[in-house]
């Protein structure tokens, strides 16, 4: 653990959710004092007693020894959380409208209470996603509210964090972005990341935060276009996994994120790329490049529902096991999970599920309590027992390493919808089960 010494910065952090509470908890682990602050009292109170009310694997334990060593707080008070602040981060959420726009009256609301509250020089830093030239509205409110508005500078600082891997994300970035207005600013933010080893990008603020906008959807451009190509394969009998290898072999493209399947879900990437297509349209440029991103990711779902239908003709009253809830694998969030969608379709055609997953089941049953058509289970195992037909959403690693001869005998019927691409179809198949891809040409004839 890292000791208190002058180069260490005072941090208030506004907003403990997910982006919030990770942020808090690494900037105290490398040595920085923190305070968290956020308006729902229930949960300042938990958090303060080192209870979290997420799932992300070593935070819990990274809060409670940083609580213990004095470096972190959390409060419902802003006020006391701006005094003596170097830097405050907005870490609130950016929801989105009805009309794909996010929702910013939460980074308004933290503005204001700065622009009324604050009565030092700070550095006001975005962390939220905020679409392009939010930092200029951020300042008109300072202007509109505060007597002594040029005592806040801001900057913009996106951050990369996916769930599941938040700290690691957060502790060896691929890259720190930081957009700036002046060397004070550039220079108290590289100081905050002075222990942490990354390539540091300085930019002008909005380019900043077009960055993340940008990044995000790429990546989930990237996802639709591979998992086009793997309906391209059902139909060929063409194996997507091995055109993702060829593929990632081009430097220029990169392995990475090109595993079809589901497509995705989560928090961030469908609502940044609505978010983004919303940003073009009101600037005027055509982003339906984008749109077609969004359309082919919301078909996912009818991709694998025409697989099942496919193996089973009929879902009434078949028992259909889902293996993983959450959008992905090491996470209880099950915001955008492909899961939910399946559920209720599924249930529409008034299939009996049995639904297991290590983390997210309590949330899911929040939405689909316990009753004869659904039912949840503690055991991969047990979920399987006298199903028609499993379905692989997320790969978890129980999930992607069951065993397969073990439940072969459990199932009524043994068919495999695998929609992570986690299986070998040879293997699956050899073990006795008939086995659907995504993109991996269906069961031979
Ligand atoms: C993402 C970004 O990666 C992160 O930089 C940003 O800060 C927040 O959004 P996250 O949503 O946590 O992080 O998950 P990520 O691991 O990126 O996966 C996003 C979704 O894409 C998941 O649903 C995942 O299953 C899906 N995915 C990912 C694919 O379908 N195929 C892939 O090849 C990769």
């Amino acid at each position: 653990m890292n000791s208190h010494n002058e180069n260490k910065l005072r941090v208030s952090v506004f907003g403990a959710g997910y982006v919030g509470l990770v942020t808090a908890a690494c900037l105290a682990e490398r040595g920085h004092h923190v305070t968290a602050v956020d308006k729902h009292q229930d949960v300042i109170a938990m958090l303060s007693d080192g209870v979290i009310h997420i799932y992300e694997p070593g935070l819990q334990e990274l809060i409670s020894s940083n609580l213990d060593a004095g470096r972190l707080r959390f409060t419902d008070d802003a006020a006391e959380a701006l005094t003596g602040a170097d830097i405050v981060f907005i870490c609130v959420g950016t929801p989105t409208k009805r009309d794909g726009s996010p929702d910013l009256s939460q980074v308004e609301e933290v503005a204001r209470t700065i622009a009324v509250t604050c009565t030092h020089r700070v550095l006001v830093v975005e962390k939220s996603t905020v679409p392009v030239k939010t930092a200029s509205w951020i300042k008109r409110t300072f202007n509109l509210f505060s007597s002594e508005p040029d005592l806040y500078e801001i900057a913009s600082n996106p951050e990369f964090l996916r769930e599941g891997s938040a700290l690691s994300d957060f502790m060896h970035p691929d890259r720190i972005v930081i957009g700036v207005e002046s060397e004070w600013a550039e220079q108290k933010l590289r100081q905050l990341y002075a222990d942490i080893e990354a390539t540091v990008l300085v930019t002008d603020v909005k380019t900043a935060e077009i960055i993340k906008h940008a990044s995000n959807s790429f990546l989930a451009m990237k996802i639709s276009f591979i998992n086009m190509i793997a309906d391209l394969c059902d139909k060929t009998g063409a194996d997507i996994s091995l055109v993702a290898t060829g593929m990632g072999l081009d430097k220029r493209i990169g392995e990475s994120f090109l595993n079809a399947g589901l497509g995705y879900g989560g928090s961030c990437f469908p609502k940044d790329v609505n978010a983004f297509i919303n940003i073009a349209e009101r600037h005027g440029v055509d982003f339906s490049l984008l749109s077609e991103t969004a359309r082919i990711n919301d078909h996912r779902i009818d991709v694998i529902l025409e697989k099942i239908y496919n193996a089973l003709w009929v879902a009434k009253d078949k028992t259909i096991a889902i293996l993983g809830l959450a959008f992905k694998p090491d996470t209880d969030d099950i915001r955008h999970a492909p899961s939910i969608s399946l559920i209720e379709r599924l249930l529409g055609e008034e299939a009996r599920l049995h639904l297991y997953d290590p983390k997210a089941a309590t949330r899911v049953a929040a939405l689909y309590p316990e009753s004869p058509s659904v039912k949840y289970f503690e055991t991969p195992y047990q979920a399987l027992t006298g199903a028609h037909l499993v379905v692989v959403v997320t790969e978890w690693q129980e999930i992607v390493t069951l065993d397969l001869d073990r439940s072969r005998k459990l199932m009524a019927t043994p068919v495999m919808v695998d929609g992570r691409n986690v299986f070998d179809p040879t293997t699956v198949r050899l073990a006795g089960f008939q086995y659907y891809g995504m993109g991996t040409s269906d069961e031979p004839e």
